[in-house]
């Protein structure tokens, strides 16, 4: 059984051709309508979040792209890519359309990318195809000649971007008054940094300046340890869940992970609890993984009865309690491919990896939690047009010089110290963390 791309069953739902809903009709529109548009997410997951003011804003795609037909436009990429050979390398992250995803040179997690754009350093171009802090941190990780490019700029992250530079400054300055800067008789410092990779380059600067280090969800638990090696307490930002998710099952109770939340005094927290914190948790989520429900696992355990239900660790606890298990995206492709024939997984993550999971799996079944079709809006603003065009620029067709176009660059000033704590964290390697080349998955 072949099953069509998130993208194409999209269109056949919104055609009346195939069952189901989605959560926007807007989703079958292309990206580039939302281009114009006023400032926003896009359909799908994050259409509810507030964009911050400032936020990058992708300019109109030339028509030729528009106008092209999938299979036009998937012929262009590959020819752009022939010509550009060594010198292009295309990274993929697991939620990106299959349109896209099927010229990535390299899929994977968000650790497994960051490790990948290390292993080309002859390529001149990086292209991500995933969101802006991925394309910042390939920037951070790459050489200084190489040029990282981020196909449709308006593919940020609406957790990402619940955390500011501002606001965890003044947080710091707040936990600084209350603890003070003096280490414990164990050389224990107050408190920790912790950013989880979806933070902006600037967060991760703060945590290289202020003795803290990067996250993801595949070595979350091994950063934490790292952590409370080194200081008494962590900050924990942006997203609530994977920091509550994580210490928890490292044994840190419920009552010593107050919530930080920017918009009150003290987070919203007392100083006696904050005293007591193990873990201040950032108020921040992910509208991906938060339209996960324990009904919805306990609807599958019912019509499907020995199910074996993995969720991502950016889903509410309850939700991670009630499942068999919980990890990243790597995490669970390869408890997917790991099981015997036959078996029943309902998935928390992101719609295109559950539907692709599902393709390459026929020997399984294999569905979304989440009946309703809503991808991360962000992850989805990127389609093969922008691909081709950012592609083609590189080579210079139709007579165009060939130019690099939606170049990210992390300021110098910056860059330095979160350069250093990408690599503490690269240091802090998850079980089995190669990058996946495609084919060999
Ligand atoms: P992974 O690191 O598990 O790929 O997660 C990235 C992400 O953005 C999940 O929402
Ligand atoms: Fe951000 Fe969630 Fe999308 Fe991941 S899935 S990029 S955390 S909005």
């Amino acid at each position: 059984m072949t099953i069509p791309s998130v993208d194409r069953t999209i269109q056949l739902i919104s055609t009346g051709a195939a069952s189901g809903s989605t959560c926007s009709p807007d989703l079958v529109t292309a990206p580039w309508e939302f281009d114009a548009a006023a400032p926003g997410y896009g359909p799908g997951s994050s259409m509810g979040d507030v964009i911050p003011t400032g936020s990058p804003r992708q300019g109109e795609l030339p028509e030729t792209y528009r106008r092209a037909t999938p299979e036009e436009l998937a012929a262009r990429i590959r020819s752009a890519k022939a010509t550009l050979g060594d010198r292009v390398v295309i990274l993929g992250h697991f939620y990106q359309r299959d349109e896209v995803l099927q010229h990535a040179d390299f899929v994977g997690d968000s650790f497994q990318l960051a490790q990948a754009t290390k292993s080309r350093p002859e390529a001149e171009a990086i292209v991500f195809c995933g969101v802006h802090f991925m394309a910042e941190t390939a920037d951070l990780l790459s050489g200084p000649e190489q040029a990282v490019i981020l196909p449709n700029l308006a593919a940020g992250c609406s957790m990402a971007d619940m955390a500011d530079l501002d606001s965890v400054t003044e947080c710091w300055e707040q936990l600084e008054d209350l603890y003070g800067t003096q280490a414990d008789a164990s050389g224990r410092v107050p408190v920790i940094p912790v950013t989880y990779m979806n933070s902006s380059a600037a967060l991760k600067a703060f945590c290289g300046e202020h003795g803290g280090i990067v996250c993801t969800s595949s070595n979350a638990q091994t950063v934490l340890g790292w952590a409370f090696e080194r200081g008494q307490r962590v900050l924990f930002f942006p997203d609530q869940h994977l920091g509550r998710n994580t210490a928890k099952a490292m044994g840190v109770p419920l009552e010593q992970m107050p919530m930080w939340n920017p918009r009150k005094p003290l987070g919203g927290s007392t100083a006696t609890e904050l005293d007591d914190a193990r873990v201040i948790l950032w108020h921040g989520f992910c509208s991906v993984h938060r339209r996960f429900t324990v009904d919805q696992i306990t609807q599958a355990r019912q019509t499907h009865p020995g199910v074996n239900v993995i969720v991502h660790p950016e889903c509410p606890m309850a939700v991670v309690d009630a499942a068999d298990s919980a990890g990243s995206t790597d995490f669970i492709g390869k408890a997917i491919a790991a099981a015997p024939a036959g078996s029943t997984f309902a998935i928390g993550t992101e719609i295109n990896l559950v539907q692709r999971l599902a393709a390459q799996h026929p020997e399984h079944t294999i569905f979304c939690l989440d009946p309703v079709i809503c991808p991360c809006s962000t992850m989805y603003r990127i389609h093969a047009g922008y691909l081709a065009w950012v592609l083609e620029g590189l080579v210079g067709v139709d007579g165009r010089a060939p130019e690099v176009l939606n170049r990210i660059q992390v300021p110098a000033s910056d860059a330095v110290h979160a350069e250093v704590a990408l690599e503490r964290m690269l240091a802090a390697r998850p079980p089995a963390a190669a990058p996946v080349l495609v084919g060999q998955a």
